[in-house]
C-alpha cells in the first residue's frame, strides 16, 4: 500500500512541471493542490472493487480495470474502481462509483439506470468547483449546471455525470483558483488570469474521464455542456459523441463578465438565448435590461421591476395581481431575480400575494429575499420564509419582541433599522443591506415601496414589463411623487423596448436630478 501512494507521488511530482504550464513560466505552488490529493487513504488500493449495490438502477460493469489497455502513455492498472456505495440526493438516488487515477485523483460516477454497453448515454463530465458546486459561489454558474445535470438525467432514468476532482480551475487546482479570482478582480479576465500566473487557459484533459465512462460500458453519449473542448477531450479518447446538449443558464451580475469571456476566448457555447427571441426558450438573457450594475458605495445598486397594465395598474382594487403579465414576461422576472443579488418587497404584497420570490422558471440561483416591515406583520407561514433562499426582514422599534424571536427562531434574519416615514427608514435600510454584502438590489413592490423608493431618489433603474389590458380603477403601479409640473417627472435615459410574448418590456436609468433638468431643457 505504502509503495501504491509513494509511485502515485512520484507520478505527480513528475507532472508538475508540465501539464498546464506555459513553458518557461513558474506558477508559484503549482502542485499545492495536486499534492493534498495523495492524502486521500483508499481502503481498495490493492484492488479489490467493492460489491455493488442493489438499489438505484446500477450499471452491472463489473470489469478489472487492470485489464483495461494503456493509453498515451498511462498505465492500463487506472483508472480503478475504490470505493461503490449509494447515494440519496435530492435528485434521487444515484448509484456512486468512485475511480481512482494514475494522477490520484478521484473520478466520481453517479450513475442513473443501466448504462452498460449503453449508447446514447446522457452524461455530463462536470469539473470539480468548491466554489460553485459547493458554497454557491455567484462568479461562476458550475453550480447551477451540477445541479441541472444531474436532475436532467434523473428525469431521464438513464445517464452519468462524471464528477472529476482536480479539474478545479480548468485544472489550475484551488489555490490558484483563487488567485486568479483575486488578478480577475484587479482587471484580468478568466484567461488572462490563467496566463499571469504561468497556466494555459485550460488545464484539463478528458482521457481519465473517457475511460472511466469506457470501464461503466458507455460505448456512445449525448453529452451535456456548453464547452466544446470537452466533446474533442472525450473524442481524443476514443468516445463517440453523439450529440452536445447544451446547458442554459441564467447568468448574474457578478458572473457576467467571466461568462462572457468563456464564450469569447474560450469558445463556450451561449450560455442563454437571447432577448426577445425565440420566444420559447428557457433562459433570457436580460443584459441589456438589467443595464450597468453600479457601485454606489453605501447601498446597493436599485432597480425597480413592475408588471402593469396599459393604464399603469399593478393590481385590481382588490389587490389581485395574478397574472397581469403573460409567461415570457415573467421567465424573464425571473432570470432578472436570478441575475441581483437580493429581491426586496413589502409586507403588503407578502400579505396580499403570498409569493415566493425564488427562481423557478429559468435555472439560476435565487437570491436573498428582504422583507421591509416596520412593524413585523409578516405572518409566520408566509412562503418567502420557506426554501432554501436565505430571508431578511427589515424592520423598526415598533416591531414587537415575540415576533423578533418568533422568526429567529425560524432562521429567519431580522434587522432593526430607523423608523421612516414609509415606515422603514429607507437609507438605513439600504446601508444595512450593502453592509451585507448586497450590490444589486431588485424591488419588485408592491406600489407603496416603488413609490418610497422612486420619492427617495434610490432607484437607478426601472424595468416596467407592460401588459395589452386595460384594468380600469385599480392599484397604481406608483403613488404620489409631489410632482406638479410634468417637468417635475422623473427622467429616463439609456432605454431599451422588448417584446416578450404579448407584453412589452420597457427598461432605463432613471436620471439624476442634474441630468433631468438637462433633458427636459
Ligand atoms: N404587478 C406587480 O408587478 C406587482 C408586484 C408586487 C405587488 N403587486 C401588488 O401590489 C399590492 C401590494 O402593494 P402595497 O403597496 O400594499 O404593498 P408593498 O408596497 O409591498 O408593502 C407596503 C408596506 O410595506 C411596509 N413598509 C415598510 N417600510 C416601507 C417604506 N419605506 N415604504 C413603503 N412601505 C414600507 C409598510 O408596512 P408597515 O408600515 O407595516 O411596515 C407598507 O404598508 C398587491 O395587490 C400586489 O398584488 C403587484
Amino acid at each position: 500500500m505504502l509503495g501504491t501512494a509513494r509511485r502515485l507521488r512520484e507520478v505527480v511530482r513528475a507532472q508538475l512541471g508540465h501539464p498546464g504550464r506555459i513553458p518557461g513560466r513558474n506558477a508559484e505552488q503549482t502542485g499545492t493542490d495536486r499534492a493534498s490529493a495523495f492524502d486521500i487513504h483508499s481502503e481498495w488500493e490493492d484492488g479489490a472493487v467493492p460489491s455493488p449495490p442493489t438499489e438505484a438502477g446500477s450499471s452491472d460493469q463489473s470489469s478489472r480495470q487492470d485489464e483495461q489497455p494503456a493509453s498515451n502513455g498511462r498505465t492500463g492498472a487506472f483508472p480503478r474502481e475504490v470505493a461503490r456505495l449509494l447515494l440519496p440526493t435530492p435528485f434521487g438516488e444515484f448509484d456512486l462509483r468512485a475511480f481512482e487515477s494514475e494522477t490520484g485523483f478521484i473520478y466520481l460516477a453517479l450513475v442513473k439506470g443501466r448504462i452498460a454497453e449503453g449508447h446514447s448515454v446522457l452524461t455530463r463530465v462536470h469539473s470539480e468547483c468548491l466554489t460553485g458546486d459547493a458554497l454557491g459561489s455567484l462568479r461562476c454558474d458550475c453550480g447551477v449546471q451540477l445541479r441541472m445535470g444531474l436532475r436532467a438525467i434523473a428525469a431521464e432514468g438513464r445517464g452519468v455525470v462524471i464528477y472529476v476532482t482536480g479539474h478545479e480551475g480548468r485544472g489550475i487546482g484551488l489555490l490558484n483558483k483563487l488567485r486568479a479570482y483575486v488578478l480577475q478582480d484587479e482587471g484580468a479576465d478568466t484567461v488572462e488570469a490563467n496566463h499571469k500566473l504561468g497556466f494555459l487557459a485550460d488545464v484539463r484533459d478528458y482521457q481519465d474521464a473517457a475511460r472511466v465512462l469506457t470501464l461503466l460500458g458507455v460505448r456512445s453519449v449525448r453529452l451535456i455542456t456548453n464547452n466544446p473542448q470537452k466533446r474533442r477531450g472525450l473524442e481524443a479518447a476514443d468516445l463517440a459523441v453523439e450529440a452536445i446538449l447544451p446547458l442554459p443558464v441564467a447568468g448574474h451580475a457578478r458572473n457576467r463578465r467571466y461568462l462572457e469571456a468563456k464564450r469569447r476566448r474560450l469558445g463556450h457555447l451561449e450560455a442563454s438565448a437571447s432577448l426577445p427571441e425565440p420566444p420559447r426558450a428557457d433562459v433570457a438573457d436580460v443584459t441589456e435590461l438589467l443595464g450597468t450594475v453600479g457601485d454606489h458605495g453605501w447601498r446597493p445598486h436599485v432597480i425597480v421591476k413592475f408588471a402593469q397594465t396599459l393604464d399603469g395598474r399593478i393590481a385590481t382594487s382588490t389587490g389581485d395581481s395574478k397574472w397581469i403579465s403573460g409567461e415570457r414576461e415573467r421567465t424573464i422576472s425571473h432570470a432578472l431575480r436570478a441575475a441581483c443579488d437580493a429581491l426586496l418587497v413589502g409586507v403588503g404584497t407578502v400579505l396580499t400575494d403570498d409569493p415566493q420570490l425564488t427562481v423557478r422558471l429559468v435555472p439560476g440561483s435565487s437570491p436573498l429575499r428582504v422583507v421591509l416591515d416596520s412593524r413585523l406583520r409578516i405572518p409566520t407561514g408566509a412562503r418567502v420564509l420557506e426554501g432554501d433562499a436565505t430571508t431578511v426582514v427589515l424592520t423598526t422599534s415598533l416591531a414587537p419582541d415575540e415576533r423578533r424571536h418568533t422568526l429567529l427562531a425560524r432562521g429567519v434574519a431580522v434587522r432593526q433599522v430607523d423608523e421612516g416615514p414609509g415606515g422603514v427608514d429607507l437609507a438605513s435600510g439600504l446601508r444595512v443591506l450593502r453592509g451585507m454584502g448586497i450590490r444589486s438590489l431588485l424591488v419588485e413592490g408592491g406600489s407603496r415601496v416603488i413609490t418610497s423608493m422612486l420619492g427617495a431618489d434610490v432607484v437607478d433603474r426601472v424595468i416596467v414589463g407592460i401588459a395589452p389590458a386595460i384594468l380600469g380603477s385599480g392599484r397604481e403601479a406608483v403613488g404620489d411623487l409631489g410632482s406638479i409640473r410634468v417637468a417635475d417627472a422623473l427622467r429616463v435615459g439609456n432605454r431599451s423596448v422588448h417584446v416578450a410574448g404579448d407584453d412589452l418590456i420597457v427598461a432605463g436609468d432613471v436620471l439624476p436630478v442634474a441630468a433631468r433638468r438637462t433633458a427636459t431643457g
